[in-house]
């Protein structure tokens, strides 16, 4: 009996404590101390990460081994080593890992709201014998990507990162990345499919497909979902977003006649 109270409690949350104080707090914390003075969803939620990170602890075992499971799906996608890689959200650089020993030195940039991820990241980086200018991260505050200004990007990644933000911020990061991206280039990332929009936990998203493929179209880029990501919730889905390749000079001049 009391067990069934509890899970009623509980809900679809891991906790009641974290059900009725946690989420709570964290939604008061956001009002009070962010939005009301006027600071973004991204500072709030790059703090409260920040909050969670343990700089000393090494990287769980299994957690730093996913990032070998998403550098096997990236490499079947085709990334090659003469490729510029941005990881949109690169947390605790788990996939930074496989994806610098295969490219070409230097061609590896990540980018995180959370500069506490990053630097523990880059300790686990250092602790597999690569050093700290053998890549590039940023520390962002923002969704519009101006650290990157004149960089060119053959292969994006964004693993369980759209999921955590907003509507508003994934567009003006789509914008942002578009001339950024190379000719040809292309962009992976996975979000939560959902028949109406919602917001769960107060960080996590799910989108229906036809409002992510609009924005996406909208800022430029061509849009398919790829049917080989084996989901693991059932509502994850893989995007891959396009650019058109670069025109060979035969077709510029068939173009202008
Ligand atoms: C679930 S973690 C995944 C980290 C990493 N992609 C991986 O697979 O290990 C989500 C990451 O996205 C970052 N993030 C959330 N919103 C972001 C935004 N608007 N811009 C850049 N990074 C963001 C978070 O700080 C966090 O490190």
């Amino acid at each position: 009996m009391k067990e069934r109270v509890l899970q009623w409690l509980r809900g679809s949350h891991n906790s009641v404590r974290f059900r009725f104080l946690g989420l709570p707090k964290y939604w008061l914390t956001y009002l009070f101390q962010y939005r009301l003075r006027g600071r973004s969803w991204i500072e709030f939620y790059g703090d409260r990460l920040d909050g969670f990170v343990d700089i000393e602890k090494p990287l769980p075992e299994g957690y730093a081994a996913r990032g070998e499971v998403f550098f096997a799906y990236i490499r079947k996608h085709d990334l090659e080593p003469h490729h510029r890689f941005l990881d949109y959200g690169c947390g605790f650089l788990r996939t930074a890992l496989p994806v610098i020993r295969h490219l070409t030195e230097g061609r590896y940039v990540g980018v995180d709201i959370s500069a506490q991820r990053i630097a523990r990241g880059r300790r686990y980086l250092r602790s597999n014998g690569i050093e700290d200018d053998a890549y590039e991260v940023h520390v962002v505050e923002d969704c519009k990507l101006r650290e990157l200004e004149g960089q060119r990007f053959d292969f994006v990644w964004a693993m369980s990162v759209i999921n955590h933000m907003p509507e508003e911020d994934i567009q003006i990061m789509l914008r942002a990345l578009r001339p950024l991206m190379a000719p040809g280039g292309r962009f992976l990332f996975v979000f939560n499919e959902g028949e109406t929009t919602r917001r769960w936990r107060m960080k996590d998203w799910w989108y229906p497909v036809s409002d992510v493929r609009r924005w996406c179209e909208e800022a430029g880029f061509g849009f398919e979902i790829l049917p080989d990501y084996e989901e693991p919730e059932g509502y994850t889905r893989m995007a891959q977003l396009t650019v058109p390749p670069a025109q060979s000079n035969a077709a510029k001049t068939a173009l202008i006649r």
